[in-house]
């Protein structure tokens, strides 16, 4: 990609657990830029990301075009569900996966950023979690429901807050999300479409609230389908990306890599007029309207999927 100069600049992405998903991505094109890289790795598999960095398992993935490696500074363990030390329940204090971790809610991960750099110009929130993401709205619990509100939204608002007086100003901060916010995507379940669909909501408002009060900027990039970690645990991630590929304008497989460059330039200065927006990357399947894979639409215009 064209370069962003983004030297001097530091950014901690939240949400990264391996090699294959937008985080890790999104931290690659940063780094390539120049930009510092800060990880928040959720608390439970922190030890497996770490422990996969340094027996060489990323090295492939890690390796940039001009035959560098990506680094980063330092890996903060983060359960974006919760705020504060008060607000993690006993049992999940006690898990063996979350025992030996401490400082991982929101605040405590800001604190110790901090303490550590000082500030941070970008921010970026590629985390989603909905224990019932594979029921449909209707046989969602209550408490699915809003377990997939308060990881995958609530948890973007809390980043932004606690983040927010850190920031350098000018920064920018991102999360990624998907159309099923705004257009009913059958089996994206559990209260996922109402969580993308709150954080877009959100990128507007903390535009508004977060510029007027620390001069940073807020964006969501709406990614088409991907085969990450996260999408497998939906159940038809390959349904997803073969309809894409049927009836996008782009015919073609959506790597995580276009979605990062879209992120390096949201977070750069080239975008500095830029806030409150969503950027759909997607292949352009969102200005579609019809299915031309459909076999009403190739009865009716026999020459539609070509
Ligand atoms: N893959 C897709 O098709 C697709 C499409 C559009 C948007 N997105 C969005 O992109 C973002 C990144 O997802 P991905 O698909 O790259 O998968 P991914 O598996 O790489 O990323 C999701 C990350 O969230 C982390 N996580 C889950 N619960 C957490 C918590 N409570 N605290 C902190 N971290 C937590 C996971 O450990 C994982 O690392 C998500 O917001 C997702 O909804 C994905």
């Amino acid at each position: 990609m064209t370069r962003q100069d983004l030297r001097g600049k530091r950014a901690f992405i939240a949400g990264i657990g391996d090699d294959h998903g937008f985080g890790w991505a999104i931290a690659k094109a940063l780094y390539e830029q120049g930009a510092e890289i800060l990880i928040g790795t959720w608390t439970p598999i922190v030890k497996i990301f770490t422990t996969s960095w340094s027996m060489g398992k990323f090295d492939e993935s890690r390796k940039l075009s001009d035959g560098r490696m990506m680094e980063y500074k330092k890996i903060y363990p983060l359960d974006a569900a919760f705020d504060r030390p008060d607000d993690v329940p006993q049992d999940i204090r006690e898990n063996k996966r979350y025992s030996e971790m401490s400082g991982y809610t929101i605040s405590e991960v800001a604190a110790q950023i901090q303490k550590d750099f000082g500030h941070i110009d970008i921010l970026v929130h590629s985390l989603a979690n909905a224990p019932e993401v594979t029921k449909s709205l209707l046989e969602t619990s209550r408490k699915g429901y809003l377990s997939a509100l308060s990881a995958s939204s609530y948890s973007f608002v809390s980043l932004v807050s606690h983040f927010g007086p850190i920031m350098s100003t000018g920064g920018s901060a991102l999360s990624l999300t998907y159309i099923a916010s705004e257009r009913a995507i059958p089996g994206y379940g559990g209260g996922m479409s109402s969580a993308k669909a709150a954080l877009e909501s959100d990128t507007r408002t903390l535009a508004w609230e977060a510029g007027r009060k620390w001069n940073i900027r807020i964006n969501a990039i709406s990614a088409g389908p991907l085969k990450s970690r996260a999408a497998k645990a939906i159940g038809m991630i390959d349904d997803m990306i073969a309809y894409s590929k049927a009836n996008a304008p782009l015919v073609k497989d959506l790597h995580a890599e276009e979605v990062a460059h879209a992120a390096v330039f949201l977070c750069s200065p080239l975008a500095s007029a830029i806030t409150g927006s969503i950027l759909f990357v997607d292949n352009g399947l969102h200005a579609m309207g019809m299915a031309v894979d459909s076999l009403s639409t190739a009865k009716a215009h026999p020459t539609a999927n070509t």
